[in-house]
């Protein structure tokens, strides 16, 4: 059992990074990819005679929002300049890499990147969360995209304390009034992160959001492995491994919104006044690994292959705000949390598909009028 006096579990921040699992283009990035690529040329297309007017000298500028080291937006912005330098082929490019994370990652891929080798293509890493206002960008950014980051709240807003449920450890666990409180933390930290993105913004700039979402009946991002973890903390208290401070204060600060909760935020009238919603679309990425392993579950040790990579999966999500909510002396029940998912994994193996609402907004202003 934690020792309970040594100190509060809730006192110290989340900071939901993930950086050291992300080195490689995913096959979920690549799912993502196909269906918002389209959406951006098309985009481009429309605002080509805008592009063919800018001056060289002032750059087209996109954003990552919670990029984490770069690697997995690299090919679509890759494929996006393209097309802007189809238009305008000496226009300078800047891209705008957004996250909290440590830098190294992200100094690790521009080292190598293809984008860094593009003639006229700058980028600049900046380690602030996505919910901060901006001001050397207002009005400057031509398109932000941001991919599978959006559902992390802002934990820097509420005290210590507010992410915590006496047994379940994620919000969409929850129902009822227990869930409003976190749907409300939601709702107010989009407001924020769509107030400063429109003042980042051109007129007429756009945003490519491809957001994880809760489509109902259970189906919501990793919702197995999150069950999964539910469960072995409350087997770990009840063998009294982990105290009921440390049970009620283990909970990941992430909400996945249905589409409807994400609609009708963006109808709200200050959000609607500054940005249009342009199209909403639902996708589910199928797991990619519990497809290749389907047919092989006979096999022990082939079973055994599958459980370890989803729980890896699951811990990349979820480790660092597991381990917030342990004690400083009972750190080492990680180990036994996500060796005992594995073991959940191996008796019932089980996908971890992963669904999506893709938004497309652009903001309001003369030349879009
Ligand atoms: C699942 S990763 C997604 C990374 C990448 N966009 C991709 O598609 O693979 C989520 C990223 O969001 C970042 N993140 C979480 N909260 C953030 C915040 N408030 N501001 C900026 N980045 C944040 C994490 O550090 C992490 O790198």
């Amino acid at each position: 059992m934690a020792d309970k006096k040594k100190s509060d579990p809730t006192a110290s921040r989340y900071l939901p990074t993930m950086t050291q699992d992300y080195s490689r283009i995913s096959d979920t990035a690549r799912a993502v990819e196909s269906i918002v690529l389209p959406k951006i040329i098309s985009y481009i297309r429309g605002i080509a005679p805008r592009i063919a007017h800018m001056h060289s000298e002032k750059p087209f500028m996109m954003a990552d929002y919670g990029a984490d080291d770069g690697v997995n937006s690299s090919e679509l912005f890759e494929k996006i300049i393209t097309q802007i330098r189809a238009v305008n082929p000496s226009l300078k490019i800047k891209l705008l890499y957004v996250d909290i994370a440590d830098r190294a990652g992200f100094d690790k891929f521009w080292e190598t990147s293809r984008l860094a080798q593009m003639e006229g293509v700058d980028a600049e890493y900046i380690r602030r969360s996505f919910y901060e206002p901006f001001p050397e960008i207002a009005g400057k950014l031509d398109i932000g995209f941001s991919s599978t980051s959006l559902h992390w709240l802002d934990t820097k807003t509420v005290k210590a304390g507010f992410f915590q449920h006496p047994f379940c450890i994620q919000a969409n666990q929850l129902a009822g009034k227990e869930r409003r409180k976190f749907v409300e933390k939601w709702r107010g930290d989009w407001r924020v992160f769509f107030r400063e993105c429109s003042v980042e913004l051109v007129d007429g700039g756009a945003l490519f959001l491809a957001n994880l979402t809760d489509l109902g009946h259970d189906c919501w991002p990793a919702s197995a492995g999150y069950n999964n973890i539910r469960n072995v903390c409350s087997e770990l208290y009840q063998e009294g491994r982990i105290s009921k401070e440390e049970l009620n204060a283990i909970f990941v600060p992430d909400y996945f919104a249905t589409p409807q909760e994400m609609k009708s935020l963006l109808n709200e009238n200050d959000i609607k006044q500054a940005l249009s919603l342009k199209s909403s679309e639902e996708m589910t990425v199928p797991c990619a690994y519990f497809t290749k392993w389907q047919d092989k579950l006979d096999d022990a040790q082939e079973r055994s292959l599958l459980a370890a990579t989803l729980a890896h999966v699951v811990r990349a999500w979820s480790s660092s705000s597991v381990g917030i909510g342990l004690a400083p002396g009972n750190k080492g029940q990680i180990e036994e949390i996500y060796s005992r998912l594995k073991d959940k994994f191996y008796e019932t193996p089980v996908g971890l598909p992963y669904q999506y609402c893709l938004l497309e907004l652009v903001k309001r202003g003369k030349s879009t009028e």
